[in-house]
């Protein structure tokens, strides 16, 4: 089956939404000592991202449309990189979903501006995240206490592999 351009968005941000969930799920996880209010966020995002996720999985299942094949290594990659920077604390907690957002949201926006008009299904989908996203990332760059080496050592790094992620999604 011959995909089009926005089969492929919604297969990677289908297993980048994955991706996110497990980010969300590891951090929580090894949270268990830190306070309530940073749980409870972590527990509130991580929904969003399973909301995202379902919201890609339906709209790929309507068209017939298979999974990423990166849809498990994202998951993984995301939960390794949930409990590392979820052990380490607020400050990388913060620094990883800063990251994220800020290549997520350009891409979301790059994408509606390919679909409109081409795709109105597609555009819906990527739409209905949109305002999700943008919320995380602003409390996130709201965290009082963003550590001078964590964004230093986790934007780069954590920015080049989302880059990697949605640029491989998008070819396989
Ligand atoms: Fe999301
Ligand atoms: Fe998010």
């Amino acid at each position: 089956m011959k995909l089009t351009r926005a089969d492929r968005i919604l297969k990677v941000n289908h297993a980048g939404e994955h991706g996110a969930v497990n980010i969300y799920r590891a951090q929580r996880l090894v949270s268990f000592w830190r306070d309530a209010e940073l749980k409870r966020e972590l527990e509130e995002f991580r929904a969003h991202e399973e909301r995202h996720r379902a919201i890609f999985a339906a709209e790929l299942a309507r068209r017939g449309v298979r999974r990423c094949r990166s849809y498990w290594l994202c998951g993984l990659g995301g939960y390794v990189l949930g409990l590392v920077t979820g052990i380490c604390g607020r400050a990388s907690i913060a620094a990883v979903t800063v990251a994220v957002e800020r290549v997520v949201l350009r891409h979301l926006e790059m994408q509606l501006r390919e679909l409109k008009g081409v795709d109105d299904a597609a555009y819906a989908a990527v739409a209905a995240i949109l305002e999700d996203e943008r919320m995380h990332h602003d409390r996130a760059a709201q965290e009082p206490n963003q550590g001078i080496f964590w964004p230093r050592l986790i934007r780069p790094a954590v920015s080049a592999a989302t880059e990697f992620v949605i640029w491989t999604g998008m070819r396989l």
